[in-house]
């Protein structure tokens, strides 16, 4: 079975959980806080282990108890973490979650020692891995491991998250362009097509035939989409009731990448990729709301 190579951000999250979001100058009160595991890089690592990939990360953390955490809860989940690096000095990379009462979210993320990932020693990959890359990490490196996973014959999927403008040059050497709705805008945008007029389905086929790649798009409770070529495949989410959609996009792309390198079948993967990330929402935090993979299996069952 190939195997995925998750190169990318792990955070301590805190979140804080709001009846609604502070207008600027507003102060509110949480509801509820707490810190736990995230990161999209690690989110995805766990996800993608979760699902059954043979997984491994290649991350920067502090020396800190945030960044011992983090480590012991990727291995925990069955993540390669040899190449974790400790960066002395910095602390490990932050996030503050906003949860409203509809569950959506709004993040800050403090890159911290994240930002201090300077290599990634992809010399094991083989033909057939995948690598699954975000964009809370240096863009060079992120840039250097497109090349280097394609010198090795390996599949690259990039979440474009937060999409970032210097991206540009490289969008069109991703396998895999992995959004959501507004990512999907943004990079519409970036790369000169007119997105607002156009909906979700029409812009993503624009996106994937002026990049000729594949783009795959989370719709929230839609479910999501996935564009090759001419062909476009969409798949309805589960009806679950929302508490935290932190992570579920992360979720997704973790079973998403495990499904495509265990080499299911398409519809397969994009649906159980759904389910998975449906379920992360009916649960609080990044990490902890991961589901296992039998779990999928029984939402997947009841139809
Ligand atoms: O995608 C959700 C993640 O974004 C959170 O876990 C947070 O750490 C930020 O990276």
């Amino acid at each position: 079975m190939s195997e995925v190579v998750v190169v990318g951000s792990a955070n301590v999250d805190h979140r804080l959980v709001v009846a609604d979001f502070p207008a600027p100058g507003q102060t509110v009160k949480a509801v509820e806080f707490d810190t736990g595991p995230g990161g999209k890089g690690a989110n995805q690592a766990v996800a993608a282990a979760r699902a059954g990939a043979k997984t491994q990360m290649i991350a920067s953390i502090g020396a800190d108890l945030a960044g011992q955490s983090l480590r012991q809860v990727l291995s925990q989940a069955g993540v390669d973490i040899t190449k974790v690096q400790v960066s002395p000095g910095v602390p490990t990379g932050a996030a503050y979650v906003m949860v409203n009462g509809a569950g959506e979210n709004s993040i800050i993320v403090a890159a911290g020692a994240n930002g201090d990932l300077s290599a990634a020693d992809l010399a094991t990959l083989s033909p057939g891995d995948y690598v699954l890359l975000q964009l809370e990490i240096p863009l060079e490196l992120v840039e250097e491991a497109i090349f280097k996973a394609h010198s090795r014959q390996a599949k690259v999927v990039v979440n474009v998250s937060p999409v970032d403008d210097r991206t540009r040059p490289f969008l069109g050497l991703i396998d895999v362009l992995l959004v959501n709705e507004l990512e999907l805008g943004q990079v519409a945008e970036l790369i000169g097509l007119s997105a607002a007029e156009a909906d979700v389905a029409v812009t993503a086929r624009a996106v994937a035939k002026k990049l000729g790649n594949t783009v795959a798009c989370t719709l929230g409770a839609k479910g999501a989409l996935l564009v090759t070529g001419d062909e476009l495949l969409a798949v309805d989410a589960p009806r679950v009731t929302a508490v935290d959609t932190t992570g579920a996009g992360d979720t997704f792309a973790g079973y998403l990448v495990a499904g495509l390198a265990a080499g299911d079948p398409i519809p397969d993967v994009l649906a159980r990729a759904v389910a998975a990330g449906a379920i992360a929402v009916t649960k609080p935090g990044a990490i902890n709301a991961v589901p296992l993979a039998a779990e999928v299996d029984r939402m997947l069952a009841k139809g």
